[in-house]
């Protein structure tokens, strides 16, 4: 089931078009990837969807409710959370002091609000810090704070806008894991990031925008459509026996370049191991087998600047 459906979403701002005529589905338990260049629109679409600011024309809803109805956006306030691209928090007080505070202003019962802030920051690895005032935090510490906010009132959907920018590996794996197990809990992550190798490890799926969105899949087949990933398989010698049993297998395309073979598979991590084990049955010594082609990044700027 959707839980987020954009149609025809646009912004202007003045003259400026920030976002033009989105259409796009988020399933429930969905990580989504938006990736795009500075000034895509990212921000100001994850602000749209959860009603900070108002759209130009089109529609969403989000968990049923729509955005441009002003009864639902309390409700599409308390259902999701927000990570936004600069963390907000009171300076002075402590992380569990402004993680108390936000909690109390989405009205959510104290009791659940102190189980989340437990929960949160034994989960991002801060509880030891939790009775420390925010500016004697670091970018990272501050960060991940910022992450538990966004979740003290249990949100169904949470949206992030560059959560990792700024962070170390470690601090950065941390985030990425919590975001896992947020999704292990059936919730719905909405994520804006420049992170390429981010977006491919944790997204499901990843839209690529730049004011119109210009692709949504996979981040598989983002790769695939873009430029095609080739499976190379070298061989001590290839001959008909061989070239009948890959046949046999229908990959998508399959050419032969000296003792290489060079083929186009619609799902290289399933269909490598029967191919080696045929070709191997048929007589075939391989020494080796890697995939070339496509990477994310360079999918990514592709698109970009098409
Ligand atoms: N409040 C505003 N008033 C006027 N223009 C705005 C406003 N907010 C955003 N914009 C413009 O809208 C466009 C999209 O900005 P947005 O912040 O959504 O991009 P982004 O994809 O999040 O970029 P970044 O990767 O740099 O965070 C930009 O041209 C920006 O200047
Ligand atoms: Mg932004």
């Amino acid at each position: 089931m959707a839980t987020i459906e954009v149609e025809h979403l646009s912004k202007k701002f003045g003259t400026l078009t920030a976002v033009d005529d989105l259409t796009f589905k988020v399933s429930r338990g969905e990580v989504f990837g938006l990736l795009g260049p500075n000034g895509a629109g990212k921000t100001t679409t994850v602000r749209m969807l959860c009603c900070l600011i108002s759209s130009s024309s089109g529609d969403a809803r989000i968990a049923g409710y729509d955005i441009t109805n002003k009864d639902d956006a309390m409700k599409i306030r308390k259902l999701t959370g927000i990570v936004h691209d600069d963390v907000g928090l009171y300076e002075n007080l402590t992380a569990y002091e402004n993680l108390l505070f936000y909690g109390r202003m989405y009205e959510s019962p104290d009791s659940s609000v102190k189980r989340n802030i437990e929960k949160y920051l034994k989960m991002l690895d801060m509880w030891d810090r939790k009775d420390m005032p925010i500016s004697s935090f670091s970018k990272g510490m501050k960060q991940k704070v910022a992450i538990a906010r966004a979740l003290v009132h249990d949100p169904e959907i949470l949206f992030m806008d560059e959560p990792t920018a700024n962070l170390d590996p470690e601090a950065s794996k941390i985030i990425r894991e919590t975001i896992l197990s947020l999704k292990n809990e059936e919730r719905t992550i909405f994520l804006n990031t420049h992170n390429l190798d981010e977006a491919q490890r944790i997204c499901d799926r990843i839209g690529v925008l730049k004011t119109r969105m210009i692709a949504v899949d996979t981040p598989a087949n983002l790769e695939m459509a873009v430029a095609g990933k080739k499976t190379n398989i070298v061989l001590d010698n290839v001959n008909e026996g061989i070239l009948k049993a890959v046949r046999s297998l229908k990959p998508l395309s399959l050419e032969v370049e000296g003792n290489t073979l060079v083929l186009e598979l619609s799902d290289p991590a399933k269909e490598t191991p029967a191919l080696v084990t045929s070709i191997a049955a048929a007589g075939g010594k391989i020494r080796t087998v890697n995939e070339t082609g496509a990477s994310l990044e360079d999918v990514y700027l592709k698109l970009v600047k098409e």
